[in-house]
């Protein structure tokens, strides 16, 4: 039994592909190179999906935050065209299978939601664009919808800040926090909805393993926090101090105000429906979460 991930050799993919193997899977990514556990985007345009493909998980997407990368017209395209027409691929792939798979699960963002200081949203909340990032999502979450003849359940995780030890926004923080020099960033009062990559990929196989899980799921944690509080538990659990800010000028300078945004402001997300569904979070607080990241 296979499960096809679009984008699968990335951060979480490579998270997901261990536990998926974990429970008798055989977790196969979609690359634009070719290598072990792998097929490319071309092999799915010509060949459609393997024979014994019960699920399939769209994750691709060019980092949206590197540091000293201006948001340029060409490279929102790059962002753009490796969510958007990677998922539309895989969706088409699917709708044209002689056996389709039961489930097609495909990540999409929390910038769906408009940064407010106090609103709570839910997956019940209405969505409506508002920026680039926004507008990106809803086309994301569009080339993932099926046609009404296909059988296939369809999941969308809009996901958030994905913590784990090898990657993401833990990576970039590491060091200066090891080093003594961490602090909040910007005035530290956004909210940071984030989650653990286990709970992550955890979120990913229980819409893949349970035929009743459809529609939105918001991938965070139960325990959302303002970004201040988080980076003031993550410079705890290392046993450093938490005193040096990084002012949203220097956060602006370093990915450009567009992109910055994204740091500076947030959204207030919780994961009604995974809770009601049944999932178990194995990191619901960020002090657990922080526990581990820096163990
Ligand atoms: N990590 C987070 O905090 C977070 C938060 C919200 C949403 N997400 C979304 O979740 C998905 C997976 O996140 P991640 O952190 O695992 O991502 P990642 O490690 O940065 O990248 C995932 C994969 O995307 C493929 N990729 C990168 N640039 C591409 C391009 N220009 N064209 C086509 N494919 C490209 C790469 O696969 P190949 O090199 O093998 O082609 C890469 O391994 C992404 O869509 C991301 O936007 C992540």
């Amino acid at each position: 039994m296979s499960i096809i991930v679009g984008g699968g050799t990335g951060f979480i993919g490579r998270h997901f592909a261990k536990l998926g193997a974990s429970k008798g899977y055989k977790v196969i990514s979609v690359s634009r190179n070719a290598g072990p556990n792998r097929i490319t985007w071309q092999d799915v345009s010509r060949s459609g999906l393997p024979e014994d493909c019960i699920a399939v998980v769209s994750m691709s997407g060019e980092p949206i935050l590197q540091p000293f990368k201006k948001w340029t017209p060409d490279f929102k395209e790059r962002i753009r065209a490796s969510r958007v027409d990677k998922t539309r691929l895989l969706s088409a792939a699917i709708a044209q299978s002689s056996k389709p798979p039961k489930v097609f699960v495909s990540l999409s963002g929390v910038s769906y939601y408009k940064p407010h200081p106090n609103k709570e949203y839910t997956e019940e909340s209405l969505v409506e664009p508002y920026d680039y990032l926004s507008e990106l999502t809803r086309d994301w979450e569009r080339a993932a919808a099926l046609p009404d003849t296909v059988s296939t359940r369809s999941v969308i995780v809009r996901t958030g800040v994905v913590l784990g030890k090898d990657g993401g926004m833990v990576q970039n923080l590491k060091t200066p926090f090891y080093l003594g020099a961490g602090g909040p960033i910007g005035s530290g009062k956004q909210w940071l909805p984030w989650i653990h990559v286990d709970d992550m990929v955890g979120i990913i196989l229980f819409s893949v393993e349970n035929d009743n899980v459809k529609g939105v799921l918001n991938g965070t944690a139960p325990g959302v926090v303002a970004s201040g509080e988080f980076t003031k538990s993550f410079a705890s659990a290392m046993w450093r101090p938490h005193l040096f800010p990084m002012p949203a000028f220097v956060v602006n300078n370093m990915f450009g105000s567009e992109a910055g945004i994204v740091m500076l402001e947030g959204q207030k997300v919780t994961p009604k429906r995974a809770l009601e569904l049944g999932y178990k979070f194995k990191y619901p607080d960020v002090t657990s979460a922080c526990k581990e990241l820096v163990s």
